[in-house]
């Protein structure tokens, strides 16, 4: 799973074909450092505009669980838990729920985010769990482990997981539908190609969510595992929201940090683009959001 940079680029199955005006920026291929998640502008933008993954996503990690392990469960471990979106969920189904990130910014967002007794943060690395052996029911990461050196997150994840303990690694796909009226096909299309745009400053581990964590889920080492690319929710979201939450991602952030001006103007011009589309001014009009999710769940040998 090493060196996707040009995998990316000749990947027969993308999501969207790019025009050929889009070629992936060779700066922000394989250079972690301009890639954020780690400013506290960045994450207060993630706290502020990134919804919780579907509420199925923890019963249906808590339903598989359950058929592989007696509960209760004692300890939940969510790797890359961000601003705590995704560790919230956990709560009802964990006696204790940690959220572990390598972003300092992030486990701030969260902590002030989240009142939850059975919650707490910590910051560290997916390589380095704070841990002790065999002393957790569930891993888990949403929209995270492509971003982590997956051996060493494996080999960590092994070490601290129970026997039967399972792995759910989740990601939010790069294909997001919305609907509006009878303007649902066009306001998709805009939208898209504003996503496309974006994916030119996608980091080279963005094909694992491209090819809907096939690689990953091909990596782990347990042979009792099953893959879920059904679950998907849809929710309304405003236009204020729609672009806040183009602003939070990470590849609006990378164009940031490598043009300044360009990515001042394609806000305003995207806004301006979906309103016409909606065929409103309101910034408060509100489409439909689809957000689909692939999931790879497993079990640790007893
Ligand atoms: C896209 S965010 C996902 C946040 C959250 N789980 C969610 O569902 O919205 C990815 C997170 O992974 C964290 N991250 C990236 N590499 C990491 C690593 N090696 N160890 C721990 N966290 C990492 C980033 O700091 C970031 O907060």
């Amino acid at each position: 799973m090493q060196n996707l940079g040009s995998e990316i680029r000749a990947h027969p199955d993308r999501f969207f074909p790019q025009p050929e005006s889009y070629v992936p920026k060779e700066q922000a291929i394989s250079n972690p450092s301009i890639h954020s998640h780690k400013s506290e502008e960045h994450a207060h933008l993630y706290r502020k505009f990134r919804f919780a993954p579907s509420p199925e996503i923890p019963e249906m990690v808590y339903n598989y669980l359950k058929e592989k392990r007696q509960p209760p469960f004692a300890l939940v471990a969510d790797v890359g838990c961000g601003s705590g979106q995704s560790t919230r969920g956990l709560a009802p189904y964990f006696e204790k729920v940690i959220g572990v990130d390598v972003s300092e910014a992030q486990i701030s967002e969260a902590k002030q985010n989240t009142l939850d007794s059975n919650i707490s943060y910590c910051i560290s690395t997916a390589d380095q769990l704070p841990f002790e052996d065999g002393s957790v029911d569930l891993v888990t990461s949403t929209t995270a482990v492509h971003w982590f050196n997956f051996e060493k997150f494996m080999k960590e994840a092994d070490r601290v997981l129970k026997p039967n303990g399972c792995l759910a690694l989740h990601t939010l796909s790069g294909y997001i539908p919305l609907h509006y009226k009878d303007r649902s096909e066009r306001i998709s299309a805009v939208f898209k190609e504003a996503m496309e745009f974006l994916f030119q400053y996608a980091h080279e581990c963005f094909i694992h969510v491209r090819n809907k964590y096939q690689l990953i889920y091909e990596a782990i080492p347990y042979t009792d595992k099953k893959k879920d690319d059904d679950i998907s929710e849809t929710f309304p979201m405003t236009v204020t929201e729609l672009m806040g939450f183009l602003e939070s991602l990470y590849m609006y952030q990378t164009y940031k940090a490598l043009d300044p001006e360009g990515a001042k103007e394609f806000l305003p011009k995207t806004q301006k683009r979906i309103l016409e589309t909606l065929g409103v001014t309101s910034m408060d009009t509100t489409v439909d959001f689809v957000a689909e999710y692939y999931c790879v769940l497993a079990r640790k040998p007893a």
